[in-house]
């Protein structure tokens, strides 16, 4: 044994180092990374029905013992999964407030009548209940060196982002120097964050907000057209090199808009958007027979092809259902389907994206 205390102190240091490397090596060994972090379980509060709209929203929060606790933070414009409590269907929704140290999120919803989630969120989202709610996420942000003029064009309840973005904007980003907003919906019943953007844009003379309404019960109905749009960023004195477009709109108007803007000479890394979901534009119709990891189901009348094994109750991931998390990847053993969309998630040879496509013909998958 060594006698003098230095040794000492120099052995148990080398027993203390080979304990932690072998502890490192040990999880390293076993590691497993967690596919996705645990949903919270927020309380609702503050929930307002906006009317003939068919608009609602709500703020969520912890429950009343946990409120000391900041819920996760997350940059303006990501988005949240909801689900009702123990249920697996669940649906993606953007917060519409931004805070640097979130104590609740806020959300805006149109109620899709005919849709499987938002009647039951309707009535289900009443003060008092709970709901799970997946952590933010979502790569439609402002991004890290944006351009000094940010202009952002909302088509009805595609506002909510925008709204984050502008809070972000106002409180922690003095790197846009002004920003232009274009709302673009049917009725005016449906600008239902119109009286505090106005107070807003009043108080805040770099925040430019235009409204048009397609269908107004008076007046002209007014659509929004990029060519107007750029003509009158172009009087302000901006160079167009100097314009950050955020686009959150239905598929119609977010397809033509950013078709126009690169028509317009806009480079496609100046224009960001958020899809909400994909409609169908196609003459696709038919019953399919669908054989997936030998099971058999059928594909009848489903919205795309994700939605015909959701029915089918085939395991299979979900998240964005508008093609940019990749996760209802499938493998295509045999078979034709048609593309809904160019999603933003790239694909490897002979799979594709379950929610982006409808099969044209009976079809052999695996799930990846
Ligand atoms: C990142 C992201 C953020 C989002 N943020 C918001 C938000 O802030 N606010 C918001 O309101 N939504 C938002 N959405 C959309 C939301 O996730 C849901 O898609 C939406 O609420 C509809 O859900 P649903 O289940 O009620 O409708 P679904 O069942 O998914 O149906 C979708 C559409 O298809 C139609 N449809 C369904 N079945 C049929 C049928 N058999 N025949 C004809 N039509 C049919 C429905 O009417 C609806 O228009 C967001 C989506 C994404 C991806
Ligand atoms: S669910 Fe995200 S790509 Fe299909």
């Amino acid at each position: 044994m060594p006698q003098h205390p230095v040794l000492y102190a120099l052995l148990l240091g080398a027993v203390v180092c080979l304990v932690i490397a072998l502890k490192i090596l040990v999880r390293g060994a076993l590691y497993k990374p967690r596919k996705k972090p645990k949903p919270l379980r927020l309380q609702v509060s503050a929930r307002n029905n906006h009317g003939a709209a068919d608009l609602f929203s709500f703020v969520v929060r912890r429950p009343w013992y946990a409120r000391w606790r900041p819920l996760p933070r997350f940059s303006s414009g990501q988005s949240v999964s909801l689900a009702l409590p123990g249920q697996k269907l669940k649906r993606r929704y953007s917060l519409a407030r931004w805070h640097h140290s979130p104590r609740f999120y806020e959300l805006g919803i149109r109620l899709e009548n005919q849709g499987r989630f938002t009647p039951e969120l309707y009535s289900h989202a009443q003060s008092g209940a709970w709901l799970d709610v997946e952590p933010p996420s979502g790569h439609f942000v402002l991004p890290s060196s944006p351009k000094p003029v940010a202009v952002m064009i909302a088509g009805g309840i595609g506002i909510t982002p925008l709204l984050a973005m502008i809070d972000e904007w106002r409180n922690n980003r003095s790197d846009i120097e002004c920003v232009h907003l274009y709302w673009q919906v049917r009725h005016t019943h449906e600008w239902i964050y119109e009286d505090e953007l106005s107070r807003l844009a009043k108080s805040c003379p770099t925040l430019h907000v235009n409204y048009l309404a397609s269908r107004p019960t008076s007046g002209i109905g007014q659509r929004l057209s990029v060519n107007d749009l750029l003509q009158n960023l172009d009087q302000t004195g901006y160079d167009r090199t100097k314009l950050g477009f955020y686009i959150c709109a239905g598929n119609s108007l977010l397809d033509a808009v950013t078709q126009e803007l690169e028509n317009n000479g806009i480079a496609s890394d100046a224009i960001h958007f958020e899809r909400f979901g994909i409609h169908i534009n196609s003459n696709a119709t038919g019953s399919f027979e669908l054989e997936i990891d030998n099971q058999k189901i059928q594909f009848d009348g489903h919205q795309n092809l994700l939605e015909a094994l959701e029915d089918g109750d085939i395991a299979i991931s979900s998240d964005c259902r508008t093609g940019t998390c990749g996760e209802c990847r499938v493998h295509c053993i045999s078979g034709q389907v048609e593309q809904l969309i160019n999603p933003e998630f790239q694909c490897n040879a002979n799979q594709f994206l379950a929610c982006c496509v409808l099969p044209l013909s009976d079809l052999k998958i695996s799930v990846i």
